[in-house]
C-alpha cells in the first residue's frame, strides 16, 4: 500500500476552530485532516477529486483579513492558516480530535519545560553582621564562653 501523504520536510502549525494542530506541509488540507484523524477521514464521504464538496471549509490565510471558502481536498496547507468553519462531514470526522485538542494559545498546548534541579555549590553559612564570615577560631571561642 502506498503512503497517502506527499513527501514533506517540515511540519506547519494551523488552527482549526480555535484549536492548534501541527500537520505536514505540501499536502492538501483534507490530507492534513487525515493526518490528524487517520481512523475517521478515510471513511468519510469524500471523493478526493473536487466533485462532492463535502470537504468544504471556510478559512483565513495568514496574509488575508477575511475568510474565504475553499475545498480542502484541493487547497494545499499553509503555515498559520486558520480554519474557521467545517462542512458537516468534516465536523463529524474531526469531532474527537477537536474535542481532545487544547485551545490555541493555552498553556496546555505547549507545556512549559520542567525546571531543572538546581545543581550548584552548597549554600554558604550566614555572614556575620559586618559582612565577613565568622572564623572557626571565633566560633570556637564563642562556644567555649557559653559553657
Ligand atoms: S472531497 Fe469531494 S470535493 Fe473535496
Amino acid at each position: 500500500m502506498s503512503e497517502p501523504f506527499r513527501p514533506f520536510e517540515r511540519i506547519v502549525r494551523i488552527t482549526v476552530l480555535g484549536k492548534t494542530f501541527d500537520v505536514p506541509e505540501k499536502n492538501s488540507l483534507l490530507r492534513c485532516f487525515q493526518y490528524l484523524s487517520p481512523e475517521t477521514i478515510p471513511y468519510g464521504r469524500f471523493c478526493w477529486n473536487q466533485e462532492c464538496q463535502y470537504c468544504r471549509v471556510e478559512c483565513r490565510l495568514p496574509d488575508d483579513d477575511t475568510s474565504r471558502e475553499m475545498i480542502s481536498c484541493k487547497f494545499l496547507v499553509m503555515e498559520g492558516m486558520d480554519v474557521t468553519r467545517l462542512s458537516p462531514e468534516l465536523k463529524r470526522c474531526l469531532r474527537a480530535v477537536l474535542k481532545a485538542a487544547p485551545p490555541a494559545g493555552s498553556s496546555a498546548a505547549k507545556p512549559a519545560p520542567a525546571a531543572p534541579a538546581k545543581a550548584g555549590p552548597a549554600p554558604s553559612p550566614p555572614a556575620a553582621a559586618n559582612g565577613r564570615k565568622p572564623s572557626r577560631a571565633k566560633s570556637a571561642i564563642a562556644s567555649s564562653r557559653k559553657k
